[in-house]
């Protein structure tokens, strides 16, 4: 087990992460089905594109078992990029899943990373969770499952270290500077992220070992490893991590 009993899952290589996901997907799509119907976040950067094509393949037994019509798609960040730019998280998820799944295009909601104005582009996207919540009854946005990566620098989402982000306690959506980016990033906060029910962290390759190893056993510094913000309150945490990225971890 990993930290604040969060569950490590070691596979073999990032094609059995994608297949690991996968299955973590579907089992939390089918049980939310179960209840009314399936929020997720989806993450950005490069990990995912594995899963989001085996969700989305005719020959893999993951697709049918997820309700797309039922099912409600957010983002955990963006870049400040249109949305067919090949920076963009949405330009990915779509290329690979949403445009090949049978989900309704008002069921997806896409992050404004076009608006040069970032803070209203975070600010629209706060009221698009909190009226989405709201409708469902629910003050918190407790997304059903948030799917994140983790940096080798230990950033996650769009929460970078030193970030102010790391102790935002009020909002749910933040436009952060990012100086080694040299611009703004749209993101969940870690108020958003852990209202979840379930969160599921993608980490694949040698480059992010010592990271790892630094965020799962290491103490307590989410101002310099912001993905040890991610503690969910009443949810569940799980890391799927292939063997490269688990190498440091094991004693
Ligand atoms: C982003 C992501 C970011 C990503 C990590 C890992 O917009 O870049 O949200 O948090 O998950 O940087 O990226 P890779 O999967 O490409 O290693």
């Amino acid at each position: 087990m990993g930290r604040t009993g969060s569950e490590v899952r070691v596979v073999a290589d990032s094609m059995e992460l994608g297949r690991a996901a996968a299955e973590e997907f579907a089992r939390c799509a089918e049980e939310a089905a179960a209840r009314g119907g399936f929020s997720v976040a989806l993450a950005g950067g490069s990990t995912p594109r594995e899963l989001y094509t085996l969700l989305a393949s005719e020959d893999a037994p993951f697709r049918a078992r997820i309700p797309w019509g039922r099912t409600q798609v957010f983002f955990g960040d963006e870049r400040p990029v249109p949305p067919d730019h090949p920076d963009s998280n949405y330009r990915m998820a779509r290329e690979a899943l949403l445009s090949r799944v049978p989900i309704p295009p008002s069921n997806v909601h896409r992050i404004r990373g076009e608006d040069p104005d970032a803070g209203a582009a975070a600010r629209e996207y706060e009221a698009t969770l909190r009226s989405f919540f709201a409708s469902a009854g629910e003050p918190r946005p407790g997304l059903d499952l948030v799917l994140l990566g983790m940096g080798p620098d230990g950033h996650t989402a769009s929460i970078f270290p030193g970030s102010e982000v790391v102790r935002e306690e009020t909002l749910w959506v933040a436009a952060p500077w990012v100086e080694t980016l040299r611009s703004r990033r749209i993101t969940l906060t870690p108020k958003a992220i852990n209202a979840a029910a379930r969160v599921v962290f993608l980490v694949s390759g040698a480059a992010k070992a010592e990271t790892l190893r630094a965020v799962l056993r290491g103490p307590h510094r989410p101002d310099v490893l912001p993905a040890q913000v991610v503690r969910p309150e009443r949810g569940t945490l799980l890391w799927i991590v292939d063997g490269a990225a688990a190498a440091r971890l094991r004693s």
